[in-house]
């Protein structure tokens, strides 16, 4: 066997995650690992919670991040909150929700359904309706951001529904957390969690989570033990937990954390505010090339989400060759559609360090001369312009 170091190619990250990683996130990742249970690194963990707090916008004691990516932060929120035999309202515009659905039924929940059609919202009155026909229901679940679409919920009234029937809220805040307005307290939701790899701009593997005093009482006050060792609440608090003793749990990705300490360190640095303002300007900037081009966006108007955009494939045209073109002769990653969406729209992440100008007009560039290469029927020579109008 001969086989000789990785070395990846560099590329530019304009699909749905991961995303540019800033290079000083890299850097601190490399710094030495040292022991998870060594007091600097205790120290660390503390200022971890701190800044995750400030990225939720939450002053709750349980919020930290599970060793694991999203899909292990959406798992942790269902294993814990939901005991066999729990009603779920599982809100699904996309492929995300349909795996909250999955998390349900191997919790031993039951799925009550509310379906809305992928690339629109998710219809608070659609909920409502579920939530009065089901009066014992205990959780209200759904996707703030769906990646898969381009869609963005209105979180803060589909919260207020769930309370108002006495439900929890559990939010998937994966795509969301960092580049538009997450405010955990303000909006009274009771359980969520993210991801590393989208607008936090960090590498991927990591799934912030936060849960509110509603929440760990209805895990406390379990009867059934939580099904999953590894992600039991109850154990994993007695490691990341206030005043815990630091109890050996799992083996901490040490320099991951780093990694994800130094993304929310920009983050701040940058401010919140400051950040969504960036992502909704290049969207914006995006937008008007992509139109100019004669092309059409999925999700409407006051429901898109301006670090994932899904726009419509022309007809006739190649989604993979383009996508390979993309990379092939640009370095540029975009993504394909997902489930109903395959094959119909491409995924255009402007996520976090991702989310400039220059990747805006690099990716309009390169999609315009390909798609012009290609015969397809665009208008050329007008998008990076249009875009370009935007910025000034
Ligand atoms: C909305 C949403 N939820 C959950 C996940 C799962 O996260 P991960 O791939 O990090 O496990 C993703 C990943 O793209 C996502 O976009």
């Amino acid at each position: 066997m001969n086989i000789s170091s990785f070395h990846p190619p560099e590329r530019t990250l304009m699909g749905p995650g991961p995303s540019d990683v800033n290079p000083r996130i890299l850097e601190a990742m490399s710094r030495p690992t040292i022991g998870h249970l060594d007091p600097e690194f205790v120290r660390m963990m503390d200022e971890m919670k701190e800044l995750l707090q400030y990225a939720f916008q939450t002053k709750n004691k349980m919020t930290m991040p599970v060793s694991a990516p999203g899909s292990a932060g959406m798992e942790c929120c269902f294993v814990n909150l939901v005991e066999p035999g729990d009603k779920v309202i599982v809100c699904q515009n996309g492929v995300f929700g349909g795996r909250m659905k999955e998390n349900v039924t191997r919790s031993g929940g039951i799925i009550i359904p509310v379906d809305d059609e992928w690339g629109k919202a998710v219809d608070p009155a659609k909920l409502e309706e579920a939530l009065k026909a089901n009066p014992d229901a205990k959780i209200v679940a759904f996707v703030h951001a769906e990646t898969s679409t381009g869609a963005l919920s209105d979180a803060k009234t589909l919260v207020e529904l769930a309370h108002r029937y006495d439900c929890l809220a559990i939010v998937d805040a994966v795509t969301s957390l960092g580049g538009v307005p997450v405010l955990v307290d303000e909006w009274g939701i009771d359980a969520i969690y993210s991801g590393s790899q989208k607008c936090l701009s960090c590498t991927p593997g990591l799934s912030p989570v936060s849960f509110n005093e509603a929440a760990v009482n209805k895990i406390s006050q379990r009867k059934h033990p939580v099904q999953s060792w590894f992600l039991d609440l109850n154990l994993v608090m007695a490691y990341w937990g206030e005043g815990a003793k630091r109890a050996y749990h799992h083996t901490a990705p040490v320099n991951a954390l780093y990694a994800l300490h130094e993304a929310v360190v920009v983050l701040q640095e940058e401010g919140l505010e400051a950040a969504w303002e960036r992502h909704q300007k290049n969207h914006l900037a995006l937008h008007a090339g992509i139109i100019a081009m004669g092309l059409e966006f999925i999700a409407k108007e006051g429901e898109r989400l301006p670090q994932l955009n899904t726009v419509t494939i022309p007809e006739g045209v190649d989604d993979a060759a383009v996508r390979n073109k993309l990379l092939q002769d640009h370095n540029l990653e975009i993504g394909g559609g997902l489930g109903a969406l395959a094959g119909k729209a491409w995924r255009i992440g402007l996520m976090g360090y991702a989310s400039n100008k220059t990747n805006v007009l690099l990716f309009l560039g390169a999609l315009e001369s390909i798609l012009s290469g290609m015969g397809a029927n665009i208008n050329s020579g007008v998008a990076v312009q249009a875009a370009n109008n935007f910025y000034e």
